[in-house]
Protein backbone atom coordinates (compact mmCIF):
# COMPACT_ATOMS: atom_id res chain seq x y z
CA UNK A 1 0.00 0.00 0.00
CA UNK A 2 1.47 3.49 -1.09
CA UNK A 3 -0.77 6.22 0.38
CA UNK A 4 -0.24 9.83 -0.38
CA UNK A 5 -0.77 12.37 3.00
CA UNK A 6 -2.23 16.35 1.67
CA UNK A 7 -1.19 18.58 4.11
CA UNK A 8 1.67 19.59 6.41
CA UNK A 9 0.50 20.34 9.81
CA UNK A 10 0.45 18.37 13.24
CA UNK A 11 -3.11 16.05 11.78
CA UNK A 12 -1.01 14.93 8.99
CA UNK A 13 1.89 14.24 10.45
CA UNK A 14 -0.35 12.17 13.11
CA UNK A 15 -2.38 10.55 9.70
CA UNK A 16 1.11 9.46 8.17
CA UNK A 17 2.23 8.30 11.71
CA UNK A 18 -0.74 6.12 11.95
CA UNK A 19 -0.27 4.63 8.39
CA UNK A 20 3.15 4.00 8.31
CA UNK A 21 2.05 1.83 11.22
CA UNK A 22 -0.32 -0.10 9.63
CA UNK A 23 1.96 -0.86 6.69
CA UNK A 24 1.72 1.89 4.21
CA UNK A 25 4.77 3.84 2.48
CA UNK A 26 3.59 7.12 2.93
CA UNK A 27 3.94 10.28 1.47
CA UNK A 28 3.20 13.90 2.26
CA UNK A 29 2.27 16.54 -0.45
CA UNK A 30 3.95 19.32 0.67
CA UNK A 31 5.01 17.38 3.97
CA UNK A 32 6.97 19.22 6.58
CA UNK A 33 10.30 18.87 7.93
CA UNK A 34 8.56 16.94 11.52
CA UNK A 35 6.46 14.13 9.01
CA UNK A 36 9.63 13.99 6.92
CA UNK A 37 11.00 11.50 9.85
CA UNK A 38 7.84 9.53 8.69
CA UNK A 39 6.84 9.87 5.23
CA UNK A 40 8.71 11.27 2.21
CA UNK A 41 7.44 15.01 1.29
CA UNK A 42 6.90 15.64 -2.09
CA UNK A 43 6.95 19.15 -3.84
CA UNK A 44 3.58 20.29 -4.86
CA UNK A 45 0.53 22.24 -4.55
CA UNK A 46 -2.19 20.09 -2.34
CA UNK A 47 -4.85 22.13 -3.55
CA UNK A 48 -3.93 21.14 -7.28
CA UNK A 49 -5.68 18.45 -8.96
CA UNK A 50 -2.81 18.54 -11.84
CA UNK A 51 -0.03 18.46 -8.79
CA UNK A 52 -1.81 15.98 -6.84
CA UNK A 53 -2.92 13.58 -10.13
CA UNK A 54 1.03 14.20 -10.94
CA UNK A 55 2.18 12.83 -8.11
CA UNK A 56 -0.54 9.61 -7.57
CA UNK A 57 0.75 8.44 -11.31
CA UNK A 58 4.22 8.64 -10.49
CA UNK A 59 4.92 7.30 -7.01
CA UNK A 60 2.40 4.62 -7.75
CA UNK A 61 -0.18 6.15 -5.32
CA UNK A 62 -3.05 3.36 -4.48
CA UNK A 63 -4.37 5.88 -1.71
CA UNK A 64 -4.71 8.70 -1.60
CA UNK A 65 -5.76 10.99 1.88
CA UNK A 66 -6.12 14.62 2.14
CA UNK A 67 -5.69 16.55 5.58
CA UNK A 68 -7.19 20.00 5.79
CA UNK A 69 -10.87 20.63 3.92
CA UNK A 70 -9.15 23.16 1.13
CA UNK A 71 -8.42 20.34 -1.15
CA UNK A 72 -11.72 18.81 -0.88
CA UNK A 73 -14.01 22.14 -1.19
CA UNK A 74 -12.21 22.17 -4.16
CA UNK A 75 -12.85 19.23 -5.43
CA UNK A 76 -9.95 16.80 -5.12
CA UNK A 77 -11.33 13.76 -4.05
CA UNK A 78 -14.13 14.23 -6.90
CA UNK A 79 -11.03 14.91 -9.20
CA UNK A 80 -9.15 12.08 -8.54
CA UNK A 81 -12.24 9.55 -8.25
CA UNK A 82 -13.06 10.60 -11.59
CA UNK A 83 -9.84 8.75 -12.75
CA UNK A 84 -10.25 5.76 -10.83
CA UNK A 85 -8.10 6.91 -7.42
CA UNK A 86 -9.32 5.94 -4.38
CA UNK A 87 -9.59 8.50 -1.89
CA UNK A 88 -10.98 9.51 1.32
CA UNK A 89 -12.54 12.52 1.54
CA UNK A 90 -16.10 13.79 0.48
CA UNK A 91 -16.81 15.38 -3.12
CA UNK A 92 -17.08 18.75 -3.72
CA UNK A 93 -20.82 19.21 -2.35
CA UNK A 94 -20.49 16.88 0.24
CA UNK A 95 -17.57 19.77 1.27
CA UNK A 96 -19.82 22.70 1.21
CA UNK A 97 -21.21 21.02 4.64
CA UNK A 98 -18.07 22.73 6.51
CA UNK A 99 -17.51 25.39 3.71
CA UNK A 100 -20.81 26.98 4.18
CA UNK A 101 -22.56 27.26 7.22
CA UNK A 102 -25.71 28.02 6.03
CA UNK A 103 -25.82 25.03 3.86
CA UNK A 104 -25.11 22.68 7.02
CA UNK A 105 -28.28 24.62 9.16
CA UNK A 106 -30.29 23.81 6.01
CA UNK A 107 -29.35 20.08 6.07
CA UNK A 108 -29.26 19.80 9.66
CA UNK A 109 -33.35 21.45 9.90
CA UNK A 110 -34.31 18.63 6.98
CA UNK A 111 -32.76 15.96 8.64
CA UNK A 112 -33.99 16.88 11.89
CA UNK A 113 -30.79 17.17 13.40
CA UNK A 114 -30.43 18.90 17.12
CA UNK A 115 -28.77 22.36 16.68
CA UNK A 116 -28.86 26.37 17.71
CA UNK A 117 -31.69 28.15 16.27
CA UNK A 118 -30.21 30.37 13.62
CA UNK A 119 -30.61 33.29 11.18
CA UNK A 120 -28.78 34.08 7.75
CA UNK A 121 -27.97 37.47 7.28
CA UNK A 122 -26.34 38.90 4.19
CA UNK A 123 -26.23 42.97 5.74
CA UNK A 124 -25.84 44.49 9.03
CA UNK A 125 -29.55 45.45 8.33
CA UNK A 126 -30.25 42.08 8.64
CA UNK A 127 -28.03 41.54 11.76
CA UNK A 128 -30.09 44.79 13.74
CA UNK A 129 -33.77 43.37 12.51
CA UNK A 130 -32.47 39.76 14.02
CA UNK A 131 -30.93 41.10 17.30
CA UNK A 132 -33.93 43.03 17.68
CA UNK A 133 -36.30 40.54 18.03
CA UNK A 134 -33.31 37.32 19.62
CA UNK A 135 -30.80 39.08 21.39
CA UNK A 136 -29.97 35.73 22.75
CA UNK A 137 -28.77 35.14 19.39
CA UNK A 138 -25.28 35.94 19.73
CA UNK A 139 -22.94 33.61 18.48
CA UNK A 140 -21.75 35.05 15.00
CA UNK A 141 -20.45 32.62 12.43
CA UNK A 142 -18.99 33.77 9.07
CA UNK A 143 -20.32 31.38 6.25
CA UNK A 144 -17.34 30.72 4.50
CA UNK A 145 -14.36 28.82 5.25
CA UNK A 146 -12.24 31.42 7.75
CA UNK A 147 -9.48 29.00 8.49
CA UNK A 148 -10.33 28.94 12.48
CA UNK A 149 -11.12 32.10 12.71
CA UNK A 150 -14.75 32.29 11.43
CA UNK A 151 -16.72 32.03 14.96
CA UNK A 152 -16.75 34.96 17.50
CA UNK A 153 -19.03 33.96 20.74
CA UNK A 154 -19.91 37.70 21.53
CA UNK A 155 -21.30 38.07 25.57
CA UNK A 156 -23.91 40.27 24.59
CA UNK A 157 -26.26 41.84 21.51
CA UNK A 158 -23.61 44.94 21.61
CA UNK A 159 -20.91 42.40 21.13
CA UNK A 160 -22.40 40.18 18.33
CA UNK A 161 -23.67 43.53 16.43
CA UNK A 162 -19.34 44.68 16.70
CA UNK A 163 -18.63 41.39 15.35
CA UNK A 164 -20.71 40.54 12.36
CA UNK A 165 -20.13 44.17 11.21
CA UNK A 166 -16.70 42.59 10.97
CA UNK A 167 -16.94 39.54 9.78
CA UNK A 168 -19.89 40.76 6.90
CA UNK A 169 -16.94 42.98 5.79
CA UNK A 170 -14.53 40.22 5.78
CA UNK A 171 -17.10 36.96 4.33
CA UNK A 172 -20.50 38.82 2.66
CA UNK A 173 -22.42 36.93 5.31
CA UNK A 174 -22.94 35.83 8.43
CA UNK A 175 -25.11 32.94 10.77
CA UNK A 176 -26.70 34.86 14.30
CA UNK A 177 -27.14 31.40 16.20
CA UNK A 178 -28.52 31.57 19.60
CA UNK A 179 -26.00 30.54 22.49
CA UNK A 180 -25.96 27.10 24.02
CA UNK A 181 -24.34 25.96 27.10
CA UNK A 182 -22.50 22.48 27.56
CA UNK A 183 -19.44 20.82 27.56
CA UNK A 184 -18.22 20.42 24.23
CA UNK A 185 -17.00 16.92 22.64
CA UNK A 186 -15.75 16.51 19.15
CA UNK A 187 -17.31 13.06 17.44
CA UNK A 188 -15.47 11.83 14.58
CA UNK A 189 -17.26 9.30 12.31
CA UNK A 190 -15.44 7.29 9.15
CA UNK A 191 -18.45 7.44 6.90
CA UNK A 192 -19.50 5.61 3.48
CA UNK A 193 -23.02 5.91 2.31
CA UNK A 194 -25.30 5.39 5.20
CA UNK A 195 -22.41 3.74 6.79
CA UNK A 196 -20.10 4.53 9.01
CA UNK A 197 -17.79 3.72 12.34
CA UNK A 198 -17.06 5.91 15.41
CA UNK A 199 -13.68 7.08 16.90
CA UNK A 200 -14.32 7.96 20.57
CA UNK A 201 -15.24 11.33 21.34
CA UNK A 202 -12.29 13.91 22.09
CA UNK A 203 -12.44 17.16 23.69
CA UNK A 204 -10.24 20.07 22.51
CA UNK A 205 -9.26 23.15 24.15
CA UNK A 206 -9.79 26.24 22.31
CA UNK A 207 -8.77 29.04 23.98
CA UNK A 208 -4.52 29.98 24.56
CA UNK A 209 -4.59 30.51 28.32
CA UNK A 210 -4.94 28.24 31.51
CA UNK A 211 -8.43 28.82 32.65
CA UNK A 212 -9.94 29.05 29.54
CA UNK A 213 -9.09 32.17 28.95
CA UNK A 214 -7.62 34.40 26.02
CA UNK A 215 -8.29 34.13 22.32
CA UNK A 216 -9.59 31.25 20.77
CA UNK A 217 -6.84 29.42 18.18
CA UNK A 218 -6.72 26.46 16.52
CA UNK A 219 -6.63 23.99 19.25
CA UNK A 220 -4.00 24.26 22.44
CA UNK A 221 -4.04 20.82 23.09
CA UNK A 222 -6.92 17.73 22.88
CA UNK A 223 -7.61 14.33 25.04
CA UNK A 224 -9.15 10.99 24.03
CA UNK A 225 -11.59 9.03 25.14
CA UNK A 226 -13.76 11.45 27.07
CA UNK A 227 -15.35 9.96 29.65
CA UNK A 228 -19.22 10.95 29.65
CA UNK A 229 -22.03 8.96 31.60
CA UNK A 230 -24.60 11.39 30.28
CA UNK A 231 -24.68 10.40 26.40
CA UNK A 232 -22.73 7.95 24.90
CA UNK A 233 -20.78 8.40 21.35
CA UNK A 234 -23.13 5.61 19.14
CA UNK A 235 -26.15 7.79 20.78
CA UNK A 236 -24.74 10.97 20.14
CA UNK A 237 -24.03 9.88 16.55
CA UNK A 238 -27.65 7.95 15.79
CA UNK A 239 -28.95 11.78 16.38
CA UNK A 240 -26.35 13.68 14.79
CA UNK A 241 -24.66 11.63 12.06
CA UNK A 242 -26.94 9.06 10.75
CA UNK A 243 -29.58 11.22 10.12
CA UNK A 244 -27.73 13.42 8.02
CA UNK A 245 -25.54 10.46 5.77
CA UNK A 246 -29.12 9.48 5.18
CA UNK A 247 -30.62 12.51 3.78
CA UNK A 248 -27.42 12.70 1.39
CA UNK A 249 -28.09 9.51 0.58
CA UNK A 250 -31.75 9.32 -0.23
CA UNK A 251 -30.69 12.89 -2.49
CA UNK A 252 -28.60 11.19 -4.34
CA UNK A 253 -25.23 12.77 -2.96
CA UNK A 254 -23.61 9.98 -0.59
CA UNK A 255 -21.06 10.99 1.46
CA UNK A 256 -18.01 9.41 2.14
CA UNK A 257 -14.65 10.59 4.23
CA UNK A 258 -14.65 11.41 7.99
CA UNK A 259 -17.66 13.51 9.69
CA UNK A 260 -16.45 15.43 12.18
CA UNK A 261 -19.69 16.91 14.48
CA UNK A 262 -18.73 19.50 16.99
CA UNK A 263 -21.12 18.72 19.76
CA UNK A 264 -22.40 20.70 22.89
CA UNK A 265 -24.15 18.15 25.73
CA UNK A 266 -26.81 20.89 26.69
CA UNK A 267 -29.64 19.88 29.20
CA UNK A 268 -31.96 18.93 26.40
CA UNK A 269 -29.01 16.67 24.79
CA UNK A 270 -26.56 16.96 22.36
CA UNK A 271 -26.89 19.36 19.91
CA UNK A 272 -24.68 20.56 16.98
CA UNK A 273 -22.40 22.97 16.95
CA UNK A 274 -20.47 22.51 13.44
CA UNK A 275 -19.71 20.12 11.24
CA UNK A 276 -15.99 19.37 9.70
CA UNK A 277 -15.76 17.56 6.51
CA UNK A 278 -12.12 16.16 7.88
CA UNK A 279 -10.19 15.04 10.95
CA UNK A 280 -10.11 17.43 13.73
CA UNK A 281 -6.93 19.50 14.67
CA UNK A 282 -5.67 18.38 17.16
CA UNK A 283 -8.26 15.75 17.56
CA UNK A 284 -6.33 13.42 15.06
CA UNK A 285 -3.07 13.65 17.11
CA UNK A 286 -4.61 12.08 20.37
CA UNK A 287 -7.23 9.91 18.94
CA UNK A 288 -4.80 7.77 16.69
CA UNK A 289 -2.38 6.80 19.47
CA UNK A 290 -5.54 6.28 21.16
CA UNK A 291 -6.97 2.93 19.10
CA UNK A 292 -5.64 -0.41 18.67
CA UNK A 293 -3.15 -0.58 15.18
CA UNK A 294 -3.44 1.34 12.27
CA UNK A 295 -6.32 3.97 11.10
CA UNK A 296 -5.38 2.52 7.64
CA UNK A 297 -7.95 0.33 7.22
CA UNK A 298 -10.63 2.60 7.66
CA UNK A 299 -8.99 5.35 5.53
CA UNK A 300 -9.30 2.69 2.53
CA UNK A 301 -12.29 0.61 3.62
CA UNK A 302 -13.77 4.12 3.21
CA UNK A 303 -12.37 4.94 0.19
CA UNK A 304 -13.37 1.87 -1.72
CA UNK A 305 -16.58 1.71 -0.23
CA UNK A 306 -15.79 -1.62 2.03
CA UNK A 307 -15.66 0.17 5.69
CA UNK A 308 -14.64 -2.79 8.47
CA UNK A 309 -17.43 -4.14 9.99
CA UNK A 310 -16.21 -3.18 13.45
CA UNK A 311 -15.17 0.51 14.72
CA UNK A 312 -11.51 0.95 15.75
CA UNK A 313 -10.98 -0.48 19.13
CA UNK A 314 -10.04 1.69 21.88
CA UNK A 315 -6.99 0.79 23.89
CA UNK A 316 -5.56 3.46 25.57
CA UNK A 317 -6.13 7.02 26.87
CA UNK A 318 -4.14 10.36 24.83
CA UNK A 319 -3.50 13.50 25.63
CA UNK A 320 -1.17 16.25 23.49
CA UNK A 321 -0.08 19.66 24.70
CA UNK A 322 0.38 21.74 21.97
CA UNK A 323 3.61 24.04 22.26
CA UNK A 324 2.83 27.70 20.73
CA UNK A 325 4.86 30.14 19.07
CA UNK A 326 5.81 33.89 20.41
CA UNK A 327 2.95 35.79 19.12
CA UNK A 328 0.61 32.94 18.52
CA UNK A 329 -2.10 33.23 17.41
CA UNK A 330 -2.50 36.92 16.10
CA UNK A 331 1.07 36.69 14.74
CA UNK A 332 3.02 34.02 15.38
CA UNK A 333 7.38 34.39 15.16
CA UNK A 334 9.13 32.13 13.17
CA UNK A 335 12.71 31.66 13.77
CA UNK A 336 13.44 30.25 17.38
CA UNK A 337 16.04 27.34 17.98
CA UNK A 338 13.63 24.24 19.31
CA UNK A 339 15.83 22.42 21.90
CA UNK A 340 15.08 19.05 23.54
CA UNK A 341 13.03 17.18 20.90
CA UNK A 342 14.40 13.94 21.36
CA UNK A 343 14.11 13.83 25.35
CA UNK A 344 10.59 14.16 25.08
CA UNK A 345 10.93 11.06 22.81
CA UNK A 346 12.98 9.70 24.67
CA UNK A 347 10.56 10.04 27.76
CA UNK A 348 8.26 8.10 25.53
CA UNK A 349 5.66 10.71 24.10
CA UNK A 350 4.87 11.31 20.47
CA UNK A 351 5.53 14.27 19.23
CA UNK A 352 3.77 15.63 16.21
CA UNK A 353 5.40 18.63 13.91
CA UNK A 354 3.23 21.20 13.16
CA UNK A 355 5.13 24.44 12.52
CA UNK A 356 9.13 23.32 12.65
CA UNK A 357 11.70 23.35 9.98
CA UNK A 358 15.11 21.54 10.26
CA UNK A 359 18.22 23.58 9.35
CA UNK A 360 21.24 20.74 9.09
CA UNK A 361 20.56 19.81 13.40
CA UNK A 362 18.63 22.05 13.90
CA UNK A 363 15.02 22.38 14.83
CA UNK A 364 13.52 26.23 14.44
CA UNK A 365 10.05 27.38 15.00
CA UNK A 366 7.70 27.79 11.53
CA UNK A 367 4.67 28.35 12.13
CA UNK A 368 1.81 29.08 14.78
CA UNK A 369 1.00 26.15 16.62
CA UNK A 370 4.82 23.72 16.83
CA UNK A 371 4.65 20.98 18.16
CA UNK A 372 2.00 18.77 19.92
CA UNK A 373 3.55 16.37 22.52
CA UNK A 374 1.29 13.37 23.26
CA UNK A 375 1.71 11.06 26.66
CA UNK A 376 -0.06 8.00 26.34
CA UNK A 377 -1.43 5.91 29.48
CA UNK A 378 -3.83 3.21 30.87
CA UNK A 379 -6.20 6.11 32.41
CA UNK A 380 -6.59 9.49 31.80
CA UNK A 381 -4.43 10.99 34.49
CA UNK A 382 -1.68 8.31 33.08
CA UNK A 383 -1.84 9.94 29.90
CA UNK A 384 -1.44 13.70 31.11
CA UNK A 385 1.17 13.20 33.63
CA UNK A 386 3.03 11.50 30.15
CA UNK A 387 2.58 14.43 28.31
CA UNK A 388 3.35 17.07 30.56
CA UNK A 389 6.89 15.42 31.92
CA UNK A 390 7.80 14.89 28.18
CA UNK A 391 6.77 18.26 26.88
CA UNK A 392 9.00 20.17 30.07
CA UNK A 393 11.54 19.23 27.87
CA UNK A 394 11.16 20.83 25.14
CA UNK A 395 12.22 24.68 25.13
CA UNK A 396 12.32 27.69 22.73
CA UNK A 397 12.06 31.49 23.03
CA UNK A 398 8.23 32.54 23.55
CA UNK A 399 6.27 29.25 23.93
CA UNK A 400 3.51 29.27 25.14
CA UNK A 401 0.76 26.48 26.58
CA UNK A 402 -1.73 25.46 28.48
CA UNK A 403 -1.46 23.71 32.05
CA UNK A 404 -4.50 22.21 32.14
CA UNK A 405 -5.12 20.48 29.01
CA UNK A 406 -7.71 17.52 30.47
CA UNK A 407 -7.76 18.82 33.99
CA UNK A 408 -11.19 18.24 33.91
CA UNK A 409 -12.00 14.86 32.50
CA UNK A 410 -15.46 14.49 33.11
CA UNK A 411 -18.61 15.82 31.50
N1 LIG B 1 -10.17 21.12 16.52
C1 LIG B 1 -11.13 21.76 15.73
C2 LIG B 1 -11.01 21.56 14.29
O1 LIG B 1 -10.22 20.77 13.83
O2 LIG B 1 -11.74 22.19 13.54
Amino acid sequence: MRALVLGKGGREHALSWSLVAGGATVFAMPGSDGIATVAESVAGDSTSTVDVLDAVRRLHIDLVVPGPEEPLVRGIAEDLRAQGIAVFGPDRLGAQIEASKAHAKTLMRAAGIPTAAASLCQDFGAVEQTLAVHPDRTVVKADGLAAGKGVIVADDAAGARRAARRLIGQYGSVLLEERMRGPEVSLIAICHGRDYRLLPFARDHKRLLTGDLGPNTGGMGAFAPVPTTSVTAEECAERTIGPLLKLLDDRGTPYSGALYAGLILTERGPKVLEYNVRFGDPETEVLLPAIAGSILPWLDGAARGRLPSEAPQVVRNALGVVLAAQGYPDEPESGAEIAGLEAARAAGALVFHAGTRRLGDVWQVAGGRVVCVVGQGEGPSEARDNAYAAASFIRFTGAQWREDIGRSWDV
